[in-house]
């Protein structure tokens, strides 16, 4: 995909990695439509994004012809707000779909309760079905379209510790892969990209603690910023970032109880439930 012929619809836009993806995708000329549930630093990142790319930004007002850089505050797991980015994506001409938004659960799977467990599928798996469904005939009258989705290592390697999480993006990879074939005909393509640890607020000091216990390495957001271009850019159905969890991912799929020794060790060093 050409992305200084794109406008983007990129949500969770103002956290680490979203403001590092806001910043490649406006260097490679393409227009935004940031989402987040906050007003305030959507607003500020899209008026640096202005200044700095000599471009128009602001809210999304109805009525009003977009600014380049636009933002729009909506929870993406509330039908209305649905609805909402749905409209804002028509008005824009949104034809590069990018779901970044996402919540962590780390800890031991007994100490998350049923509500915790619904609000983690609704933000990381359904939200992002839902917003799909309700921009997917607009992206199909494009002559290019895309849909990509930030999933994670953990997407397809569980692990200790992030039970549900990891859950929640295999879902989300499994997503990906069905509806990247089902629309294989289509100008709309689907591609999913899996980092591992990343060094943003996303993760708690617990939840780092048993990273670096564990032997693991984060990478910094601008490097996934960098790695989302490149897959947009090529035209890739998948990418995944860092080694060994690259290897770790196929390996685990060819031989799903190989790792279950030195990945079940893990679980000795995560805080009780
Ligand atoms: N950091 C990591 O270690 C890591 C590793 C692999 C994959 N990932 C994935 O990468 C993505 C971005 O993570 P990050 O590290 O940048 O985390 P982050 O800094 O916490 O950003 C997450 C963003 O999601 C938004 N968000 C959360 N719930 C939302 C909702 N209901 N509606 C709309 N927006 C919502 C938040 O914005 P508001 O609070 O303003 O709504 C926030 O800006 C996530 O999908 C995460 O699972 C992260």
């Amino acid at each position: 995909m050409k992305l200084d012929q794109a406008r983007a619809l990129l949500t969770g836009a103002a956290g680490g990695i979203g403001t590092e993806a806001a910043e490649a995708l406006a260097r490679r000329g393409a227009r935004l439509l940031l989402v987040g549930r906050r007003a305030e630093p959507l607003d500020t990142l899209a008026r640096a994004l202005g200044q700095r790319h000599g471009r128009s930004a602001g809210a999304l007002r109805p009525g009003e012809l977009p600014p380049d850089i636009a933002w729009l505050a909506a929870d993406i797991t509330r039908p209305e707000d649905q609805a909402r980015c749905a409209q804002a994506a028509e008005a824009c001409g949104v034809d590069l779909l990018i779901h970044n938004a996402g919540q962590p659960a780390f800890g031991r799977f007994e100490a998350l309760d049923a509500e915790r467990l619904h609000a983690l599928i609704a933000v990381n798996l359904l939200a992002p079905m839902q917003l799909s469904l309700a921009l997917l005939p607009g992206l199909r009258r494009k002559p290019q379209a895309a849909i990509v989705a930030i999933g994670s290592a953990l997407g397809r390697l569980g692990l200790p510790g992030h039970v549900a999480y990891g859950a929640s993006k295999a879902g989300l990879r499994g997503f990906c892969e069905g509806l990247r074939r089902e629309l294989a005909d289509t100008p709309v393509r689907v591609q999913y990209l899996g980092p591992r640890a990343v060094a943003t607020g996303f993760n708690s000091p617990a939840a780092e603690a048993h990273r670096i216990a564990s032997g693991s390495r984060a990478d910094p957001p601008a490097e996934v910023a960098r790695a989302l271009i490149a897959l947009i850019e090529r035209g890739e159905a998948e990418r995944h970032l860092g080694f060994p969890e690259r290897l770790a991912g196929p390996i685990n799929a060819f031989l799903p109880t190989l790792l279950d020794g030195p990945l079940g060790r893990q679980a000795r060093s995560l805080p009780a439930a």
